[in-house]
């Protein structure tokens, strides 16, 4: 259409860049994007072959060069971890239906580890002084995108998740045992829970408690 009138001079910086066919590779992302991934996390695979309509062509998946998902309607492929093997760098592949001619996406890296994570727990201090709070941190090593959940219980109350809390860092200004997970994903993916730590109270006139 356009690109005649585009190449006018003066225009010519943005013709080149519109009209080298950069603009229309085929693109594989990845949903999420975490760097690495655990057993029994789900992704999602997404081809767009940015030229035509989607319905113009039809879509296939590699992993480490080999097929993976055969040729389908489907530019979206979901899929469950569930092994370390499935480790791997990852290419679709779209043929167009009227032309039969193929075009290769970007390859994408997945990294799966095999160790489920566990959640680590750190308080500045253990003791929170008179009329005041202490800051709890929760931390995995492994990854990126982690949400947090904390719990806390009592001798005397069974344990609870609070509120309204996803933090890395919270601060709490109650004694009790706390403990915490990190969480990410949909479906959503659970670290292992941390070990407790105690957390104890000044009182005005007695000691601990
Ligand atoms: C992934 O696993 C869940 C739970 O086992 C199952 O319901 C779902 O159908 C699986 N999805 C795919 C795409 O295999």
């Amino acid at each position: 259409m356009g690109a005649t009138l585009l190449c006018e001079p003066g225009l010519f910086l943005l013709c080149t860049l519109l009209c080298s066919g950069h603009a229309q590779d085929a693109v594989l992302t990845i949903e999420p994007k975490w760097s690495s991934f655990f057993i029994g996390e789900f992704i999602v695979f997404k081809c767009d072959m940015n030229e035509g309509k989607d319905t113009d062509w039809l879509y296939k998946f590699n992993k480490d060069g080999r097929d993976f998902i055969l040729y389908s309607e489907y530019k979206e492929h979901g899929s469950n971890i569930t092994s370390t093997g499935d480790s791997g760098e990852y290419q679709c592949v779209g043929e167009m239906k009227i032309s039969h001619d193929t075009k290769n996406s970007n390859t994408v890296s997945v990294t799966v580890l095999a160790d489920k994570p566990r959640a680590t727990l750190t308080a500045g201090t253990t003791i929170i002084p008179v009329g005041g709070s202490v800051t709890l941190t929760c931390s995995v090593q492994s990854s990126d995108g982690w949400k947090y959940e904390w719990f806390r219980r009592t001798q005397r109350t069974s344990e609870g998740k609070i509120r309204d809390q996803e933090n890395r860092d919270i601060r709490v200004f109650q004694g009790g045992i706390y403990s915490c997970r990190g969480t990410r994903g949909n479906p959503v993916y659970y670290t292992d829970i941390s070990d407790d730590v105690i957390i104890k109270k000044t009182r005005k006139f007695s000691n601990l408690v």
